[in-house]
């Protein structure tokens, strides 16, 4: 399941952000790639313990913890710290698949990959190639979104960033461990959580059958969840 949203961030938020990161200091990308990754890896990211992503990425958790529908999508159990990438001319990431298993840097903690997200930080139109491209069961999905929107897709599909022919392209990527490790699983629950809201406009929060369904969503979450 890929989930597209729109406009975590505000406007005024993405340019406030924006003029923090040109002003960083950017060091090189392979520092968070695994052995393979790093081979077809050549970008430039922030440093995992600036105090600027740390900032940022405290942000992102606040508008990520106010989302429904991100909430509702991947019912997260623990959210790695955003990191911050930049891809100018000529740069790109080639195919690779994310690691599994990721510790959370000066700290004794580590989460499953089950997620991965991209919160654009440049607009669509600035630059050219820079495209996320997602293989999937129904074939290679190309995503390019607009500053302040988010994709989220699970963690165990191959992926690639195509290399930037013009212009630059900002964002932040994380990863994030759901309570429902099976995608398949907490793809249902999305489907089901999404058509009880629809069905609640129709009939009221207390209608029997939105109370039934109300219920079946949570034993299904009861059942499956682990936190
Ligand atoms: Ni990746």
């Amino acid at each position: 399941m890929l989930i597209v949203i729109e406009a975590l961030l505000s406007k005024d938020e993405i340019t406030d952000a924006r003029q923090q990161l040109l002003g960083a200091r950017w060091v090189d990308g392979k520092s968070t790639a695994g052995t393979q990754s790093a081979a077809v890896k050549t970008n430039r990211q922030l440093a995992e313990n600036s105090p600027l992503a740390q900032q940022l990425g405290a942000l992102i958790l606040r508008r990520l913890g106010a989302n429904a529908q991100f909430l509702s999508a991947a019912i997260p159990d623990k959210i790695f710290p955003p990191l911050f990438n930049r891809y100018g001319l000529g740069e790109g990431f080639g195919l690779h698949i994310d690691n599994a298993i990721r510790p959370i840097k000066g700290t004794s903690l580590a989460i499953r990959t089950d997620l991965s997200a991209t919160l654009f930080f440049s607009d669509a139109s600035e630059y050219d190639g820079g495209e996320l491209q997602i293989e999937t069961s129904y074939g290679a999905q190309s995503i390019k979104l607009n500053a302040g929107d988010l994709v989220l897709y699970p963690s165990r599909s191959l992926h690639r960033v195509t290399e930037v022919t013009r212009g630059e392209r900002l964002a932040s990527f994380f990863w994030l461990q759901s309570m429902i490790r099976d995608d398949g699983q907490r793809s249902l629950l999305f489907d089901l959580d999404q058509s009880i809201q629809a069905v609640t406009q129709d009939l009221g929060s207390n209608h029997a059958e939105v109370l039934r369904l109300t219920g079946v969503y949570h034993n299904l979450l009861r059942r499956w969840a682990s936190c």
